[in-house]
């Protein structure tokens, strides 16, 4: 390999062009040497030339086949995420797949499997453990600071929901939403969870409903470590993007607040305001998607640890034990990994 990590990006979507945009202006020593996506137009040729890149084409066995490139970016719809990673692997492509892997927990085994055998980097898209508060949070619990971890809480909601047509392929609320809280859970406790107790209802918009999926939910999780912990997601919080956490522990506790436009605090005979949430993830975590990006090269190149394999498979682990939890009523176990 070259000094330089030579990257493509199959999907060239919503999260393919926040991947691009940061590759090629916020992280040093990688180049975008091509992106694939079976719908690629003209618009797409000419956004891409925008950030420099140059090839664009449909399919992405291409890039697959192309020595020169090093690594890939998967940032198609869901469901091609396992068949894509395992020819990746097969390929001796380095993988950063977004989340989630797949929907079924003996489909990510058997992908893991196949991209182990090949020893490439497998990374998976988990960009809030790269976010400066969450970080900070889990740092105060590394280093004792918080001391026995006795609780932890989650608050994440959007600031409006999905369109209909992404809802019905969306896996639903628990394995499309809460998957990064539920990552994030494990992230911020250094322990696994073990039991969940999920409850869920449609209180946003009926058509949510009708799909046979919920917009509000929380999720009550047991962790190994014998903490307990309390999830809340809404898709729609009109003061905008609600994403906190805390942790409580027997020496104290730490909690992140939202990140807003700005601090300032206006005062006057009406009432005292400050600005709403940044509006959305793009926003939010603009930052956190550049570092994983960043993280993603050093582990091609001096192997740090990203998030990989365990979590890809614990994060969708969770997701399906909170699924089962809200059919039955009842708290389900989640299985050892
Ligand atoms: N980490 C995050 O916060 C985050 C945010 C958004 C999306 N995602 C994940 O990223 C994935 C894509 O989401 P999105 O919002 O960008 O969707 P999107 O629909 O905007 O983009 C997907 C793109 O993939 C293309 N595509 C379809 N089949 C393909 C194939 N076989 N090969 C290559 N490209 C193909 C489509 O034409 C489309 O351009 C989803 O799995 C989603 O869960 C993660």
């Amino acid at each position: 390999m070259s000094d330089i990590v030579r990257i493509g990006i199959i999907g060239g979507g919503r999260i393919g062009k926040v991947h691009a945009i940061n590759l090629t202006t916020r992280v040093a020593g990688v180049k975008v040497a091509a992106m694939a996506d079976p719908f690629a137009n003209d618009e797409l040729v000419e956004w891409a030339a925008g950030q420099g890149i140059t090839r664009v084409i449909k399919d992405y066995k291409e890039i697959l086949n192309d020595a020169e490139i090093d690594a890939v970016l998967i940032c198609s719809p869901t469901d091609t995420h396992a068949a894509i990673s395992q020819e990746a692997a097969l390929a001796g492509k380095h993988i950063f797949c977004e989340k989630p892997l797949d929907q079924d927990p003996d489909v990510i085994r058997k992908t893991l499997e196949v991209v182990k055998k090949a020893g490439v980097v497998f990374q998976i898209g988990f960009n809030r453990r790269f976010d400066h508060n969450f970080r900070a949070v889990r740092r105060a619990v590394e280093d004792g600071t918080v001391g026995d971890v006795h609780i932890l809480r989650i608050t994440s909601r959007d600031p409006s929901p999905p369109p209909i047509d992404y809802v019905k392929v969306s896996g639903g609320l628990f394995m499309d939403m809460a998957i990064h809280d539920f990552d994030m859970a494990r992230f911020l406790t250094g322990s696994e969870v073990v039991k969940v107790h999920a409850a869920g209802a449609v209180l946003v918009d009926p058509a949510i409903g009708k799909e046979g999926d919920i917009d509000t939910a929380i999720t009550t999780l047991w962790f190994e470590n014998g903490a307990l912990g309390v999830i809340d997601n809404s898709r729609e919080a009109v003061y905008g993007y609600d994403q906190r956490a805390e942790i409580f522990g027997n020496k104290g506790s730490a909690g992140s607040a939202n990140d807003a436009p700005s601090t300032v605090v206006v005062s006057d005979a009406q009432g005292v305001r400050a600005d709403k949430p940044l509006f959305f993830f793009l926003e939010r975590y603009s930052e956190s998607f550049a570092e994983e990006m960043r993280d993603f090269t050093k582990a091609i190149r001096e192997g740090v640890e990203v998030p990989g394999a365990k979590a890809a498979l614990n994060s969708v682990l969770i997701a399906t034990a909170a699924k089962e939890s809200l059919r039955t009523g009842r708290p389900v176990e989640v299985p050892r990994a």
